[in-house]
């Protein structure tokens, strides 16, 4: 591999998929106490905390493990999108991400749910609001789809099995095309001239130790800042904050309503999605693609002045019948 990959920028998707292996490891864990059934989940959640032993840290480490994962995934797609490293032959491999991290997207919010509390219940009514506005595209999350078993077990199934197993086939593709294309060259060296090689496994060994940085930062941060779990949720109120990462979405549904969140998260996806096709030039170095620097700088000003917009602002009451 050129001596580049070893940089921290080329780095990012190694450290992506570190955390997602902690999460496999403390989610299995942590599934050995958890219980879906919505009567026990929320005790469940409470005991593994106070009841079971290293349970509130094992808990913690897979709480920001999420966080870093989504975190990283986002700095991974920016870099990526800067280096221009989504352009011919790589066009695929950036959709393969962009699936990765819309399912990333959906473990966060199923894992939100599983706690079920306050802030769980309200994240799932939000869905169900979705999934009605979706019409007959919502299907999944209506409880005739599968009368027998409650909705909570289905995402449960979703969070433990469906969305990680999806995310692990999708790595492997996404691996495999790494390696049948090469990683992309800097664009300010584009023949690599002068550039040292160094076996593979030099390039493990150097995300490895990135890793267990990674792994030491979110142990402490369990230690320190443990997530917390509220009592049994109440119905009929809306009352909670979401996570911080859907609060740019929740102010466009102070603004529009529930369809705010699905025309944001709608359009954004779109517009990952169509990057490799709409800008096909070669150019690679950021100084030469002003148009898609502009375009790039304005989605994320917006995404962040929107988030900053809900931290300020009272939560307006959304979801029907509240
Ligand atoms: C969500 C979990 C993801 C994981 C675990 C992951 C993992 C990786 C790894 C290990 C690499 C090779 C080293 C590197 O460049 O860091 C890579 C490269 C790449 N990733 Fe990802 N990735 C993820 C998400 C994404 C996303 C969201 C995108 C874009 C939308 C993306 C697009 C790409 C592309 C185009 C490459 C080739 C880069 C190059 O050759 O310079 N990935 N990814």
């Amino acid at each position: 591999m050129p001596s580049h990959a070893n940089t921290l920028a080329y780095s990012l998707g190694g450290l992506t998929a570190f955390s997602l292996l902690i999460l496999i490891a403390t989610g299995l864990t942590l599934g050995q106490f958890y219980d879906p059934d919505p009567a026990a989940a929320n005790t469940s959640t409470r005991h593994i905390v106070e009841g079971v032993y290293l349970g509130r840290f094992v808990r913690g480490v897979h709480f920001w493990a999420a966080e870093a994962m989504y975190v990283l995934a986002i700095v991974h797609l920016l870099r990526i999108f800067l280096t221009g490293s989504y352009k011919r032959p790589r066009e695929a491999n950036w959709l393969v991400g962009v699936a990765m991290f819309a399912l990333t997207f959906s473990a966060l919010f199923t894992g939100t749910v599983l706690k079920w509390d306050q802030e769980g219940f309200e994240a799932l009514g939000h869905n169900l609001e979705i999934a009605r506005l979706l019409g007959g595209l919502g299907f999944w999350f209506n409880t005739s789809f599968s009368p027998a078993l409650p909705l909570l077990v289905r995402l449960y199934v979703a969070h433990v099995s469906l969305i990680p197993g999806l995310i692990l086939v999708l790595l492997v593709l996404h691996a495999l095309l790494v390696k049948r294309h090469k990683i992309s060259p800097p664009p300010d060296n584009p023949d690599e001239t002068g550039e040292p090689l160094a076996p593979f496994t030099h390039h493990l060994r150097r995300v490895g130790a990135l890793g267990l940085v990674l792994l030491g930062g979110l142990g402490a941060a369990a230690v320190l800042f443990p997530p917390g779990v509220g009592p049994t949720p109440v119905e009929g109120i809306e009352v909670t904050r979401p996570p911080w990462m859907y609060w740019w979405m929740f102010t466009l549904e102070n603004w529009i309503g529930l369809s705010g969140i699905l025309w944001g998260g709608g359009v954004l996806f779109v517009l990952l999605v169509a990057v490799p096709f709409i800008d096909r030039r070669p150019e690679r170095h950021w100084r030469k693609r002003p148009v898609a620097m502009a375009v790039a700088a304005l989605v994320v000003i917006a995404i962040i002045v929107l988030t900053v917009l809900e931290a300020v602002t009272t939560p307006a009451e959304h979801l029907a019948g509240m």
